[in-house]
């Protein structure tokens, strides 16, 4: 059901881009939106309220850790379908030299068990890993955004959870896109009277323009403001969720939320084109996809090559065939058949890219994963990005998985729970919800982090400092690739480089996904000489990215594919 959704939502993205991507070469029309430009700070997120909010605790005098969690908590309110509190995510943060991530990345319940997800013949339940509170992770998200402010934070901890609280208490404007999301899920959500009672009573949900108010939610956001994040893991709130996961067959505790640790994680660091890259480590792949993309495309020589032409593609491609096949063997650092330093060491990068041939495509099946003996010598949804006056950045993509996540409202406490069980490979050789084909390292068990492709990413070089992520399951890493890459091979300004049209690869299914005019049709055909089966897909990520000098200026940049919006703070005025 969430499948076809899915499907339905493609076509019409499609439609739209389809409509607006219209000038050969993968550049979008002059229509678009300039980057915002400014000297105090820059927001980049999904929703205007939510870069308000983050600009207001900027003008405040809050720094990017502070204006980062306002800008998170915004989007728990006013973005249901990826904003959470009952979800997980990732930030990447680098103050002044120093670059930290932060892992609030949901755990499998205590109750997990590898073939939960499986019926007595050993085949996979439908549904069973993404719909009603089964499909939960313990959430990450209070913990991790209370700990990110803890850690970085200038700002009283109430301060930044203020302007979540208006929105929830006095109400916000309901977009297009939610009031269509929620009608769209009107049969997700009517299986959960607790989900109904809040967002579709009487069978009805908001209308476009109309004013919401979330009480329930508002006084969770009280709670947690004025007593952190034991406030919703702890007592009456972590109460509820377990009576409403044990209402709806699942095995999420409050014993569960207790128990959640946010983690710090030495990035995965990497040189690519002369810029610094931090981004994130184990259990996301995204840092180690996005360090593998970049550095065989330098091995390749990628930049020498014509911007629009075939071969360009083709090896981004062949590069991504391969980052996707060794992905196979990742999950929580704990399980995991292989780590950053083996899939990104020099030896290993060079035996890839030795492989590479320029002039016809690699069958996907015929690519081996990561293995020591392939190698001469043993070796290794929604986005935001903020950046402060003094050039401190915070880069957080943080995900209930699904949309709406599982679909289940925790009565009283406001919030929907996430559906990350889908991300561990809760079935073998069946792919997610995204298509991806999942190894061993990834399988459920009590405790694990299931494996994430999300790529919140901060790269520098000099005083230049670029923040940059996506939200699209499997797309993340290739959608900010490629504006990475635009950005720092080609040199586009930040607004081209977001809205430039994208194409993805993930190894299996063996097909590169292409935005409608990613590819001219001479490209187009070209790449399928060489043995490449196109498909068009709606859009691959919606990057939200901010860039700037430190003590110069900043540029804010909204992805034209979502409704996002970028902001910036100027000092003089503001
Ligand atoms: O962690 C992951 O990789 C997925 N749960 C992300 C899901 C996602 O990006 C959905 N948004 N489009």
């Amino acid at each position: 059901m969430q499948i076809a959704f899915l499907v339905a939502k493609c076509r019409r993205a499609a439609a739209l881009l389809s409509l607006i991507l219209l000038l050969p070469g993968g550049v979008l029309d002059a229509a678009h939106p300039e980057a915002v430009r400014g000297s105090g700070g820059a927001v980049a997120s999904a929703a205007p309220s939510a870069t308000e909010a983050g600009l207001e605790v900027l003008r405040a005098g809050g720094n990017a850790a502070d204006a980062a969690v306002a800008t998170a908590l915004a989007l728990a309110v006013v973005r249901p379908r990826a904003g959470n509190l009952g979800g997980g995510g990732f930030a990447v943060t680098r103050f002044g030299n120093e670059v930290r991530t932060l892992d609030f990345r949901e755990t499998a319940p205590a109750e997990a068990t590898r073939d939960m997800y499986l019926d007595e013949q050993g085949e996979p339940r439908p549904g069973a890993s993404l719909i009603g509170p089964l499909a939960a992770g313990v959430p990450g998200s209070p913990a991790g955004l209370y700990e990110l402010h803890n850690a970085l934070g200038r700002l009283p901890w109430a301060e930044v959870v203020a302007p979540a609280i208006r929105l929830a208490r006095d109400g916000f404007t309901v977009d297009r896109r939610l009031a269509n999301g929620v009608a769209e899920h009107a049969e997700l959500f009517g299986r959960f009277p607790e989900t109904t009672a809040v967002w579709l009573p009487g069978g009805q949900g908001p209308a476009a323009g109309s004013t919401m108010h979330l009480p329930d939610l508002a006084a969770t956001l009280e709670a947690y403001a004025a007593r952190g994040a034991p406030a919703i893991t702890e007592g009456p709130i972590a109460a509820a969720v377990e009576l409403a996961a044990r209402r709806h067959g699942g095995v999420l505790r409050a014993a569960d939320l207790a128990a959640y640790r946010p983690v710090w994680r030495e990035p995965v660091r990497f040189e690519a084109f002369g810029w610094q890259v931090a981004s994130m480590p184990l259990p996301s792949s995204g840092g180690i996809i996005l360090g593998q993309t970049c550095g065989l495309l330098e091995r390749l020589e990628w930049a020498k090559f014509s911007r629009f032409g075939a071969d360009r593609f083709h090896l981004l491609v062949e590069v991504w065939r391969r980052a996707y096949a060794d992905r196979v063997l990742l999950g929580d650092p704990r399980t995991s058949l292989a780590s950053a330093a083996q899939l990104l060491a020099g030896e290993w990068l060079d035996f890839r890219a030795d492989k590479i041939r320029l002039a016809k495509a690699m069958p996907s099946d015929r690519v081996r994963t990561w293995s020591r003996e392939l190698v001469a010598e043993p070796v290794e949804t929604t986005h935001l990005s903020v950046m402060d006056g003094d050039g401190n950045a915070v880069s957080i993509t943080t995900t209930l998985n699904g949309s709406f996540g599982c679909g289940l409202l925790v009565p009283g406490a406001g919030f929907i729970l996430n559906n990350e069980m889908d991300d561990f490979a809760t079935a073998p050789g069946q792919p997610n919800l995204y298509g991806l084909i999942q190894g061993e390292a990834n399988s459920v068990g009590p405790g694990k982090r299931m494996l994430s492709s999300m790529t919140p990413t901060i790269a520098w070089r000099g005083k230049e400092v670029i923040v940059i992520g996506s939200p699209g399951g499997s797309k993340i890493p290739t959608a900010t690739a490629q504006v990475l890459l635009n950005l720092i091979v080609d040199g586009d300004d930040l607004q081209a480089a977001v809205d430039r049209a994208r194409i993805h690869h993930q190894w299996m299914p063996d097909l590169v996904f292409t935005e409608a005019h990613a590819l001219s049709p001479e490209t187009a055909k070209a790449l399928e000489r060489r043995g490449h089966e196109l498909r068009l897909v709606a859009g691959v990520g919606e990057v939200h990215s901010v860039r700037g000098e430190i003590g110069g200026e900043m540029q804010a940049a909204q992805d034209p594919r979502g409704p996002g919006t970028a902001g910036v703070v100027h000092p003089a005025v503001d």
